[in-house]
């Protein structure tokens, strides 16, 4: 098979909301294969240094190879972007000048298929980031309750025939593989010829709740913000509207400096604003980039700078 690669996203955008800079420490919690690393270390050089984590082990090696000539400058991790800090602390680093967050899954990723995240491609129900522990896809569509898979289908993928689909796979078990997975879903559903495959939403669905995405996310936000130094900035970049909506909950909340209810004549929460919005609205791919990298569709990107 011809080697996959990815593609960053928003690539210029993100390298010039960052401003990285000579001598700055910057992490980039999701390095994948090192594309937006890369752009962060040609901004910051000659000195500029980078940690780059990755839940999978397949993506620190690509970026291993990929970043390999900045070998001084760069540190690499097989880790989650939850345990940020304490990655940072390895280095002696209290503080970063910039993170980047590039949430999802990565090309090499969803087009291998027997790392189960795709549709179209046979393998085995994992889809898991990190092959090495955890809860595999498998085990959510042979054994967990009807209601339960619903409900996951209906949060993470905002599926509206999650019920239907959650009953049709239950009846069918054992399911046996993605295409497998892929025809239940499809004859569950009827969509018209060009739209988006049938099983888009209940495949993100499963991804999510294998790998807790959500759960990461809000627990990454503060961590990140706190370990950012004065003038740091915090880029993320989300593909799923919750994602989103999360992330700009949360740059809001940090940029306001009380967060009493209206009614509250005077201010007990004694909150005060540590970050600055960079921008009000989200930075979206332009026509030429989506037509270019069909996948860059649905990206968000926001950044927060720390005050
Ligand atoms: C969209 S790709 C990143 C691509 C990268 N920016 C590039 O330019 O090549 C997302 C990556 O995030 C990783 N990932 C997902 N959740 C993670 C987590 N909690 N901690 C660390 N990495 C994670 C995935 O394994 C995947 O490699």
């Amino acid at each position: 098979m011809a080697e996959i690669t990815h593609v960053p996203v928003l690539f210029e955008e993100v390298i010039a909301g960052l401003q990285p800079q000579a001598g700055g420490k910057y992490i980039d919690g999701t390095v994948g294969s090192g594309g937006h690393a890369e752009g962060i270390l040609a901004a910051s050089g000659p000195s500029g240094l980078l940690l780059g984590l990755d839940r999978d082990q397949d993506a620190v090696q690509e970026a291993n190879r990929r970043l390999s000539s900045d070998g001084g400058r760069v540190t690499l991790m097989h880790a989650s972007f939850v345990e940020m800090a304490r990655c940072a602390q390895k280095l002696g680093w209290e503080i970063a000048d910039g993170i980047l967050l590039d949430l999802g899954i990565s090309s090499q990723q969803l087009e291998q298929g027997e790392r189960g995240f795709s549709f179209s491609r046979a393998g085995p129900l994992d889809m898991r980031f990190d092959q090495s522990s955890g809860l595999q896809a498998a085990e959510i569509v042979n054994r967990w309750p009807q209601n339960e898979i619903a409900e996951i289908l209906s949060d993470f993928g905002e599926e509206s025939q999650s019920k239907k689909i959650a009953r049709a796979v239950v009846q069918a078990r054992p399911i046996d593989g993605t295409l497998e997975l892929a025809r239940i879903v499809a004859e569950q559903k009827n969509e018209k010829k060009g739209s988006r495959h049938a099983a888009t939403k209940t495949f993100q669905a499963l991804r999510m709740a294998v790998n807790s995405e959500l759960d990461n996310l809000r627990v990454v936000l503060p961590t990140a913000l706190d370990l950012l130094a004065p003038g740091g900035r915090l880029a993320v970049i989300a593909f799923h509207s919750l994602e989103d909506r999360m992330v700009k909950h949360v740059f809001q909340r940090e940029s306001r400096d009380c967060l009493c209810a209206p009614e509250q004549i005077v201010c007990a929460c004694k909150h005060r604003a540590n970050v600055r919005k960079v921008m009000r609205r989200p930075i979206k791919p332009t026509a030429e980039e989506i037509a270019r990298n069909p996948r860059s569709r649905s990206a968000r990107l926001r950044i927060a700078e720390k005050l």
